[in-house]
């Protein structure tokens, strides 16, 4: 990049320091009377302290942002999470290096790193904040105070785990992937009951670990995708190098598919199929001796490079967008037929939450309008038809869409899709209101500044808070 170019989505990398807290919001449009409920983003959102950068956006300190929906209008309100890494670097000021993937000055292992910035969930009526390290964040919902940090799952030498726990709709059960580096070292996947009871359901022996951001569970198995992208296990928690830079990637030894009985625990099937590289499992379910996964597939894991701060500067590109990717595990004939989906190149693919872990139809992304440019469009796909309508508005960067459905028994994608819009020309953010069955605009809830760029979203529902 030429020194001082600045591109025009720069804003959206950039820190945002000042917190607020039930902001009345202007709004434009008409909002829907039946959306009620509090919306939270989680996302890297201070990136400089001290005169010091972080080198990579995942690297910067998680901000949690939300825009609650309500008979008195909308408010909202952001709050960084004071995470120990977080507070760490206020009180030395720096920034830790390390972490993701920034270089050594003062040094702190990923390890160590509870800077929960990449996902958020809401299960048992908590709020959690997670990363892809052994620690998450308890977060009040209607302060964003954080509560405390926790250690996910019981496990000794866990060295990484997934931010995207699984939530098994039918039987209320949560499961989590963990990379583990000792005796011996490889995948340990935990199940928590509805009551909060964890237990071990497997430890699956692997001589390398892939980078594991995601995952998926069936009613009959766990299924983990193991693209070429892998650490030595001891490197993961005592390398010198950041976290990211451990993972080499060789597209000569193909994906592993490993399947898991959820039932006993035991590994059903090694299988293979070509190389690739995923951050995001869209769905799952059983068919007969099939198992189908939805995922969204890189070719490669360049995208993790194009987010590097480059001596301060801003990513300029290119940023590669995944396909929303389906393979079909055949069980019985020990065969991995994989194959793209017919919709658009996109992140943060979303359904119909109703669908999960059976078959759906309706897909909705964020992805670029043109190869390599950042995120400026939604689009809701039919993956039957390849039948997609999208929406996009000039100098407008939406980040992951959250669908809601209109009632409990409407048909599935009928309801809203919800997101936060950064607009790069007024330099503010608004939650975008759009009906989902048409992408057409229903409302703008103005937000005082501009919010830098965002990972996950999540809806929470008024009567799930009472
Ligand atoms: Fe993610």
């Amino acid at each position: 990049m030429n020194p001082g170019y600045a591109p025009r989505y720069g804003i959206g990398f950039a820190s945002l320091l000042d917190e607020v807290s039930n902001l009345p919001l202007s709004v434009t449009g008409i909002l829907p009377p039946g959306l009620v409920g509090t919306m939270y983003r989680i996302g890297p959102g201070r990136f400089q302290i001290g005169g010091h950068a972080v080198g990579h956006w995942l690297d910067g300190f998680a901000l949690l942002s939300s825009v609650a929906f309500g008979s008195r209008g909308v408010t909202c309100s952001n709050r960084f999470l004071a995470s120990s890494w977080y507070r760490w670097a206020l009180m030395e000021d720096t920034v830790p290096a390390g972490g993701f993937d920034s270089q050594p000055v003062h040094r702190h292992s990923h390890f160590s790193d509870d800077n929960a910035n990449m996902s958020i969930t809401h299960w048992r009526n908590e709020l959690e904040a997670l990363g892809d390290t052994p620690q998450s964040i308890l977060i009040d919902p209607t302060t964003l105070a954080t509560i405390r940090t926790k250690r996910r799952g019981h496990l000794n030498r866990c060295c990484a785990c997934s931010p995207h726990p699984v939530f098994d709709q039918f039987t209320g059960e949560r499961f989590d992937l963990s990379l583990c580096n000792g005796d011996p070292p490889g995948y340990v996947i935990t199940v928590t009951s509805p009551a909060g009871r964890t237990r071990r359901l497997c430890a699956v022996p692997s001589p390398r670990l892939g980078y594991m951001h995601s995952f998926s569970v069936t009613p009959r198995w766990v299924v983990i995708v193991e693209g070429p992208f892998t650490a030595y296990p001891r490197s993961l928690s005592s390398s010198r190098h950041p976290y990211l830079r451990n993972y080499v990637w060789d597209a000569g030894r193909g994906s592993r598919i490993l399947v898991v009985d959820r039932r006993t625990g035991a590994l059903k099937a090694t299988l293979s199929t070509r190389p690739l590289f995923a951050l995001h499992h869209i769905n799952a379910w059983d068919d007969g001796n099939q198992i189908i996964v939805d995922l969204a597939a890189y070719a490669d894991p360049s995208i993790l490079d194009s987010l590097a701060f480059d001596h301060g500067e801003v990513p300029a590109g290119n940023f590669p967008a995944p396909l929303a990717t389906r393979l079909v595990i055949d069980l019985e004939h020990k065969r991995v037929l994989c194959s793209p989906l017919r919709c658009p190149p996109g992140e943060f693919c979303t359904i119909d939450a109703r669908f999960s872990m059976r078959p759906h139809t309706i897909l909705f992304a964020a992805g670029p309008t043109r190869t390599g440019e950042p995120i400026d469009r939604l689009c809701r796909s039919d993956v039957t038809t390849g039948r997609f309508i999208e929406w996009s508005s000039d100098n407008c960067f939406p980040g992951a869409p959250i669908f809601v459905p209109t009632t409990a028994d409407s048909p599935e994608g009928e309801g809203w899709l919800l997101t936060i819009v950064l607009d790069v020309l007024a330099k503010r953010s608004f939650a975008l209101i759009l009906d989902a069955a048409t992408m057409t605009e229903q409302a703008r809830a103005w937000l005082p500044c501009a919010l830098p760029f965002g990972l996950h979203a999540l809806f929470v529902p008024e009567e799930a808070t009472t």
